[in-house]
Parts: C-alpha cells; sequence; structure tokens
C-alpha cells in the first residue's frame, strides 16, 4: 500500500506556480507514494478561543492531517517568511495543545519563486516550525526553485528536463526518507 502523503501548498493563488510544482512532484513520485494536495484556503484563522467548539474546517483538517504517513510542503516566500495561510495551517495542525497532528510525521520542504533565491526565507522559516511541531524533515536535498515561473508552461508542465530530473531526484530521496521514518501499518 503505497505510503499517503498530505501535500500542503502554501500559496492560495489559482495560477500558483507552487501548485504546479506540487502536481509535478505528484506524477515524479515513485510508486511507493501517493501524494495529494490537502487545502488550506479554506481554515479559519486559528483562535485559541475556538479549542472548545472548534470550526469544523480545523477539525476535517486536524483528521486528514493526522491520517496521512506524511506530509510534503511546496511554498512561495512571503516578504521572506512562510505566508499567512501556510503558517495559519500549521497552527491550526497544531492544536489544542498536547494533541497537534503534525507529530512525528517524516516531511521536506520545496519553495519556488521567480525571484532568484528561491522562496530561501520561506524554506527555512518553515523549517524553524517543523522542528517544534517534531516533523523530521528531509535535511538534502535541498529544494529552492529560483526562477520558477521559466521552469512551467501555463498548463504546468516542466519545460526542461534539468528540472525534471532535479525534482524526481528529490521526490525519491523524500520517499526514502519516509519510508526509513514511519512506522510499517500493513
Ligand atoms: C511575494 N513574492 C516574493 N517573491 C520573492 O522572491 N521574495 C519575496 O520576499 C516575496 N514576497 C512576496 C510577498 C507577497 C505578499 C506576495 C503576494 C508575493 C512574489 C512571489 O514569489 C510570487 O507571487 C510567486 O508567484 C508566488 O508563488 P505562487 O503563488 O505562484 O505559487
Amino acid at each position: 500500500k503505497p505510503r499517503d502523503v498530505a501535500v500542503i501548498v502554501g500559496s492560495l493563488r489559482k495560477d500558483s506556480i507552487n501548485r504546479k510544482v506540487a502536481n509535478a512532484l505528484g506524477e515524479l513520485a515513485p510508486a511507493g507514494l501517493k501524494l495529494g494536495i490537502v487545502e488550506i484556503g479554506q481554515l479559519p484563522i486559528y483562535n485559541q478561543d475556538g479549542d472548545d467548539d472548534p470550526r469544523a474546517e480545523w477539525t476535517a483538517f486536524r483528521e486528514r492531517i493526522r491520517a496521512a504517513d506524511a506530509v510534503l510542503f511546496v511554498t512561495p516566500v512571503h516578504n521572506r517568511s512562510v505566508p499567512a495561510a501556510l503558517k495559519n495551517a500549521l497552527d491550526v495542525g497544531s492544536r489544542p495543545y498536547g494533541k497537534s497532528a503534525w507529530s512525528g510525521k517524516p516531511g521536506a520542504v520545496v519553495s519556488a519563486s521567480p525571484g532568484g533565491i528561491g522562496g530561501f526565507g520561506a524554506n527555512h522559516h518553515l523549517r524553524q516550525s517543523l522542528v517544534f511541531l517534531n516533523v523530521p524533515a528531509m535535511a538534502q536535498p535541498e529544494a529552492y526553485i529560483g526562477v520558477a515561473d521559466k521552469l512551467l508552461d501555463a498548463s504546468g508542465k516542466l519545460v526542461n528536463d534539468g528540472t525534471r530530473k532535479f525534482l524526481r531526484g528529490f521526490v525519491q530521496a523524500y520517499a526514502a526518507w519516509v519510508f526509513a521514518n514511519v512506522p510499517h501499518r500493513g
């Protein structure tokens, strides 16, 4: 049975480059991984006052993450950091206190930006949160995808072999990471 990977895309934009990269990773993934995007745009902003009577969207999101074997983040950078929608999803999934849905899920981070430094700021700010959330994030290979708007066409198809090769290598390494870190559930 393939491992169930919850893919979180940090952009809410319809034509998001990061969503296209996430879809490309899904197509390049080895048979042992099944990647599926888990939406975050519908999540109300986290408010601790809601812990006792949680919003239905929070509960559904927490249950979906809890059911996953692993998590993969594909995100743009907003002002050198993690987009608010993605940070909100991390916060929603992490609560109520002591009941985080994230804990122990092997993770990886991909950042993509039309800019030259490939979303580095978001990639590393996200890793800071993942340390606390007990998501072991694959260290290598790293994936900072710069000038990303030139690497995919309007339909989301990768336009060069070098990028395809890089993304395939990344998702293969991630598969090995997931298999090394998830207890077999039969
Ligand atoms: C950006 N963008 C951006 N790009 C970058 O390289 N460094 C940055 O600090 C920022 N900051 C930033 C802030 C905000 C609020 C927005 C909306 C955008 C540009 C961003 O990389 C670009 O819009 C990407 O196309 C976003 O990724 P998606 O939506 O295409 O996946």
